[in-house]
This record gives structure tokens, sequence and C-alpha cells, in this order.
């Protein structure tokens, strides 16, 4: 099989460091780096977990440091759902691996030059390290394949009634990202609220008994309880259902849109705003998810984690 070479781009809090996991088992992908941005927690903090996350899976691939803060905006975080630490006060073992001196958007273009074309990104935070990547590298666009991140909604927010917490974030690069003419596949919450997991399938997976496994289960107790504290059948895996959608659509729903980004506001900063259910028909620049089979998407899940 062709491995697809990939870089995932992420801010890793509780679902990014699941993600992870998951993606270090796909066959589909060559996977290439990790890209950290400030998102949940602050950047030092969302590179640390990303190693941290690595020598648990005794994974040696590179973390390239990305950026501290949005490319216009102060940083807002997400501390109460993942912990002022990002993996819910869970200290992972230290790693001795060292983060190389090139930036994230600088490796993003570097690697996109190598493979011509054939380069994907999984982004799964604030969209910042792409947005600069976009603003510095004019060719980038024509060197990446495709962009599949988790963010954004075709219907309700998270963070505010309007929006999703990782396009909130940083809605200008998110605009930059949706208006590069690199498609963009929209793992939104349409289809990441669908992609949860009850308390007794993450238990499932914690009875696996590898490490990664039991900090599967430790890790998402935190935010596992919140959703149930507010009425919701289980823990969206947001971050997973991107990285699975990547590697195989073929249990989602997807519908070619278009697709941009509310950045003036005020009460709808950060909103994605799409055609999917309009009679306007904008240009078509990427594709909205709209429904996975959630006990498909389970099994994929505890597949992956029995591979520990
Ligand atoms: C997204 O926001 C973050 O808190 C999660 O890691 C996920 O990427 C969900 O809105
Ligand atoms: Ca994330």
């Amino acid at each position: 099989m062709n491995r697809i070479p990939v870089i995932l781009d992420c801010d890793t809090g509780v679902d990014d460091a699941i993600a992870i996991m998951l993606i270090n088992k796909l066959p589909q992908f060559n996977l290439l780096a990790l890209t950290s941005v400030a998102g949940n927690v602050e950047l030092e903090k969302t590179t640390n977990n990303a190693l941290r996350v690595l020598e648990l899976i005794k994974s040696d691939i590179p973390v390239y440091r990305g950026a501290a803060k949005p490319i216009f905006r102060e940083h807002v975080k997400a501390v109460y759902i993942h912990g002022e630490n990002g993996l819910g006060g869970i200290e992972l073992p230290q790693t001795s691996h060292v983060v190389p001196g090139i930036t994230a958007w600088d490796y993003i273009y570097q690697e996109a030059l190598k493979w011509q074309g054939e380069l994907e990104i999984i982004a799964i935070g604030p969209l910042t390290n792409l947005g600069l990547a976009f603003i510095k590298y004019k060719q980038l666009p024509e060197l990446i394949k495709r962009i599949v991140i988790m963010g954004g909604s075709a219907s309700i927010g998270n963070v505010t009634p309007a929006a999703e917490f990782n396009i909130y974030v940083d809605p200008e690069a998110a605009d930059i990202v949706f208006r590069s003419g690199v498609p963009v596949y929209m793992c939104g919450l349409d289809i990441t609220m669908k992609a949860y997991l009850t308390a007794e399938e993450i238990s499932q997976v914690g009875a696996l008994g590898t490490k990664p496994a039991k900090f599967f289960q430790e890790v998402a107790q935190g935010p596992l309880n919140f959703s149930l504290r507010i009425g919701l059948a289980g823990m969206s895996l947001h971050d997973p259902a991107a990285v699975l959608y990547a590697s195989d659509p073929s249990i989602f729903e997807t519908h070619q849109v278009g697709m941009r980004v509310e950045t003036k506001g005020p009460l709808s900063i950060g909103r994605t705003v799409t055609d999917l259910y309009s009679d306007t028909q904008w240009q078509n620049n990427g594709f909205i998810i709209t429904d996975v089979d959630r006990k498909a998407f389970y099994q994929k899940v505890i597949a992956l984690m029995s591979q520990y």
C-alpha cells in the first residue's frame, strides 16, 4: 500500500492525545511529524504533551513547535475541559526528545516541497500554523493535496452559540485556510458530536490493559464527566473523528459545499458558514462531514487501541 504522507497539527489536550495514539496505528498513513500550536493550553504545554504521548506509544517521530498565539488575537484556552496541563492533570513521564529549531510553518512548507503535491495535513487545533504558512509561502496551496480539520460547525457552536473552539480561537487563520484553494474537509461539531464513546465503551478500551489503553481511559474521565453532566450520552471524540475520517471516509457522510468563516462578529465571530442548507450556492471550496456510523466508529477505535 502507498502510504499517504501526513502531518498532524495539534494542540495536544485530551482528545488530541487520543488522536495521536490512533493515527500511530493507521496503516494508511506515513506520519511524518506532529506540529504543535497554542490552543487548549499554552504552546509549551501542547508541545510537551505531544512529546510525552509519543514517548508513551514509543514513537520517535519529531514534534515541531508552532505558534504561541493566534495571528491577531489573544489566546483563549479550554482548561475547563482539558485541565491546566492539558491532559486532565495526568502527568505522563517526561521525554528526552528535543524539539527541532525549525518552526511548524517552515517545516510544513519544507515537506510540501519534498512531496510535490502528495502531502496531506490533518489539523485538530486552531489553524494558526497553517494560516502563517500560507501567508509566508505563496506557492504552498499548489503543494498540499488536502486539509482535513476538526473545527467549525454548520449549525451550533460549543464555545459560543455560534462558534466551535478551534475556529473561534483563530478565525482569521481559519479564513486564510478556507480561502487557500486547498480542499478543506471539515469534521466539525455536526459529525464529532455524533462520534462519541459511552462510559462503558471507554471502560472497555481501558480494560485492554496496556499503558496506552489505561491512559486513554484515565485521560477521558474529565471530558466524559463534563459531557454526562450536561446531558450528553458520552464523550465526543472530536479530534479522533477527523483522523479516522482522513484514513477512511466510508463510515461517514460527506457533502461538497462552499464554506467561509465569520471574522467580524460580534455575536457570530468564529462561525463557519456553509451553503449546505441554503438556496444560494457558493463556489465549492471544500467538504463538510455530517454523519457517522457511531458503532462502526467505536469498533475502529477499539481495534486500533488493541494493537498496543
Ligand atoms: C476541539 O476543541 C478542543 O478543545 C478539542 O481538542 C477539539 O480539537 C473541539 O471543539
Ligand atoms: Ca484539539
